[in-house]
Formats: structure tokens, C-alpha cells, sequence
């Protein structure tokens, strides 16, 4: 289902002049009442927290939003460790969940007293050597052939991510041999999957886990994260997740498995996509209409603001502004102006009559949208703009400059060298 759009062609007009097109926008009110939604769902689950995915939109005020609706943030790199960092974040309430992770970036989320979620058995020693073992670790554990997967996150047996089974049991005997004191499990099987029963199957397999590590090792874990991946309707006949149900599916899980044998854990969660997606809007002026073997809308903005069409051959949906009654009886591919044939917003989309000049709203970029954002081509990135609760509208990211883009040349250098 498309939502309907929180700003119309007047208000977009009226911004143009101080930000020009292309620009990402992301609803205030539409993330703060989300949020709010899945916490109030996701409320009955013991001890729960969403820590926002920082990937899916690593911007500060954004993350500030979060932060007041009593989000953690889920780490995975240095650079979105300063965010959380520098967004007053920090302690229990940033997860650090990578991979192949550079023994800097463990050093520093130790020192901000971060969740450290170790990716493989072997990192246990490397996290030792460099920073030693914190009194609260959680594993990532890779359920292999008891979870399916999909294309974006690859099949677990396939992809490189977390523990066996084995593994995870091995792991917290060694952490605890090492000292630590309070242990996690977490998990990641998915991404932008619409059946709540897919989430309900691994809160299963995970507590099956807990029960395991419990058994074998006489451990209590302390919590689960069950990972994000919750998906969005991008195509207009798909219907978002139910919260409420889905919350309900876990609990009950929770109660059949983990209460039932006399245990308790907090549950946790990590997701990006489903609490600012829908709120954000790629917006885009036409600058060049061609008619060759097909009909071409060339935009000036490109996959490089915004790649998920032309990596995964995803499906946003496009609003033509001002034109929202209009019949959609003109057949386009929506290009931008990178030179690879993929740099297509959408294929063969049945749209209005478009014009040079007609704004175009690519929706559903408020996550894994400019965050994907790359300078290939030498492409500029986008600002990003915040619509305000009040209607105003704040510039929450600059576009990039030239000089940005060359910052890390030295033409000096250059001039000398032969
Ligand atoms: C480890 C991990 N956690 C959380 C997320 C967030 O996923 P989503 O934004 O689909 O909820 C991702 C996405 O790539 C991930 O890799």
C-alpha cells in the first residue's frame, strides 16, 4: 500500500530555491509515530529494545529522533560509532554487531562500553588481544540450513556471517573461561521479509538455542537479539507487517519455550528499514525526456542517491507532484545519468504524461537510500532535508561540493609531480 504523501507541489516549490532537487526528505512526524507504534507493540516482550540499524540512516538527527523514543542504535563500523558517540549514545544502548571487524573499531566500542556481538569463534581471542573481554558479549549465531534466507542477505549456508551451532556453544564456554559475565544471542536471517511468521520461526529456533546453551552449559543468557529485516510494502499490493501480531507471535513463542522451563531474557531487536523507510522521498526533477526504441525520463538524480533499484532490481514507487489525479497511461523507464544501463529508478512504469521541469517523488528511501549513496561517475552525494513536526523544513545534511569530492587529492602535488 502507497501512503499518502506528508507535503504537496506547493510545499516542495517553495523549498526549491534554498534546496535545489535532488534532495532526500524524511517525515518527522511519520518516523515519530512509527516509532511509537512498534514500541507500544513490541512493549509486551521482557526487557525489549530496538536498536535502529545506524546503516539504514546514519544521520545524527535522525538518530537524536530515535534516541527520544528510547531507541539503541546497532553499530557496524567506526564511522557510525562517532555517530553514536557524537548523538550523546552510548554504554548498554549501542549494539555493535560487525564483521571482519578491524581491531580499531572493537577498541573503540569497548571504550564507549558498547554490546559487542562477535561475528566468529575466532574473534574471541582477537577481541581479547585487542581490548580484552568485557563482562557482557553476544554472539551472532548462522541457523545454516534451518533458515532459507533471501537474495538481499543470501542463504544462510551461504552467507559469511556468524557461528554454527557447534560454534556458539563452544564460544561461550571459551568466553566465560576468559571471564566474561553476562551473554547474548543474536541473529540475522533476513531482510525486508513481509511475513511475520518468518520472524515468529526464528524467535524459535533462537529460544531452542537458549534453551540448549542453558542445558549443555548451565548458562542463563541474559538476552536475544532477533535482528532486523523487517520489510516495508514498496509495491502498492503489498500490506506492511501488523506489529501487534507479530509481537504477539514472539511472546508466544517466548512463553512456550523460555518461561515454560523457568527462564527469562530481554528481547531485543535491530531494525532499520521498517522504522524510517517509508519516511523518506528521493526527490528528482526531469531534465530530459527521450524517445528512442523506448521512452526515457532522464532525472537529475542518479542510483547513486539512491541504488537499491539498479543493486536488487527493487521496486520504489514514483509520484509524478501535482499530477497524483492524473491517469498513468505513459509507459517510461526512469533513468539517471550514470553510464551503466542500470542506473534506472523503474522499467517500463506506467506513469502521467511527464514534462521537463514535472518533480518526481521516488518513495520509500528513508532507509538503505542515501546511506547506499556512492561518487562513482564522480556524482555528487544529495543533502538530506527534515520535515518538521511544525511543517518547516531543516537541511539536516549538505549537499556535497566539488571540493568535498576532491578533498583527498593533492593537486599541489600534482603540479609538481611528472
Ligand atoms: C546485522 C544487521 N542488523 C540490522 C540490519 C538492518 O536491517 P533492516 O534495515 O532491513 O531492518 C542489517 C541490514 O543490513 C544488518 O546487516
Amino acid at each position: 500500500m502507497i501512503s499518502e504523501l506528508p507535503f504537496d507541489k506547493l510545499k516542495i516549490d517553495s523549498i526549491l530555491g534554498k534546496h535545489p532537487t535532488p534532495f532526500h526528505i524524511y517525515d518527522e512526524k511519520g518516523i515519530i509515530e512509527n516509532a511509537k507504534r512498534f514500541n507500544r507493540a513490541f512493549g509486551i516482550l521482557p526487557g525489549f529494545k530496538n536498536y535502529f540499524a545506524v546503516k539504514a540512516l546514519p544521520n545524527p538527527f535522525i538518530m537524536k529522533i530515535l534516541k527520544e523514543e528510547n531507541m539503541g542504535m546497532d553499530c557496524s563500523s567506526m564511522s557510525e560509532l562517532i555517530l553514536a558517540e557524537k548523538t550523546g549514545i552510548k554504554g548498554e544502548d549501542i549494539m555493535f554487531s560487525s564483521n571482519d571487524t578491524p581491531s580499531e573499531e572493537l577498541v573503540k566500542a569497548v571504550e564507549l562500553g558498547a554490546i559487542i556481538n562477535l561475528d566468529d569463534i575466532t574473534h574471541i581471542e582477537f577481541l581479547e588481544k585487542c581490548a580484552g573481554i568485557p563482562e557482557v558479549i553476544c554472539f551472532r549465531y548462522n541457523p545454516g540450513g534451518l533458515k532459507r534466507g533471501n537474495s538481499i542477505i543470501g542463504n544462510p549456508t551461504e552467507a559469511k556471517y556468524g557461528f554454527t551451532r557447534e560454534q556458539i556453544i563452544e564460544g561461550y564456554k571459551l568466553a566465560r573461561q576468559k571471564g566474561a559475565k553476562k551473554f547474548g544471542l543474536h541473529t540475522m536471517v533476513i531482510s525486508n521479509e513481509l511475513d511475520k511468521n518468518y520472524f515468529i520461526e526464528t524467535a524459535d529456533i533462537i529460544f531452542d538455542l537458549v534453551l540448549e546453551v542453558h542445558d549443555k552449559l548451565g548458562i542463563e543468557l541474559d538476552f536475544v537479539n532477533l535482528g532486523g529485516g523487517i520489510g516495508i510494502p514498496y509495491r502498492p499490493d503489498q500490506v506492511a507487517v501488523n506489529y501487534d501480531e507479530l509481537a504477539k507471535g514472539i511472546y508466544e513463542s517466548y512463553k512456550s519455550k523460555i518461561l515454560a522451563n523457568g527462564l527469562e531474557l530481554k528481547i531485543f531487536m535491530e531494525c532499520g528499514r521498517v522504522i524510517t523507510g517509508p519516511y523518506g522521498y528521493l526527490i528528482t526533477e526531469v531534465i530530459h525526456m527521450k524517445n528512442t526504441y523506448k521512452k526515457y525520463v532522464g532525472c537529475d538524480a542518479s542510483m547513486s542517491n539512491l541504488m537499491r533499484p539498479a543493486m536488487y532490481g527493487a521496486y520504489h514507487h514514483i509520484t509524478v507532484l501535482g499530477k497524483e489525479k492524473e491517469v498513468a497511461d505513459f509507459c517510461c523507464d526512469v533513468t539517471g545519468s550514470l553510464c551503466e544501463n542500470n542506473d534506472k529508478f523503474a522499467i517500463d512504469r506506467m506513469l502521467p504524461k511527464i514534462n521537463v521541469g514535472d518533480l518526481l517523488v521516488i518513495h520509500d528511501t528513508g532507509a538503505h537510500g542515501h546511506s547506499m549513496g556512492f561518487n562513482y561517475n564522480g556524482k555528487l552525494r544529495s543533502a538530506e532535508l527534515l520535515l518538521r513536526k511544525d511543517g518547516s523544513v531543516v537541511e539536516i545534511r549538505r549537499t556535497e561540493t566539488v571540493d568535498d569530492y576532491f578533498r583527498t587529492l593533492d593537486f599541489n602535488l600534482l603540479e609538481k609531480f611528472k
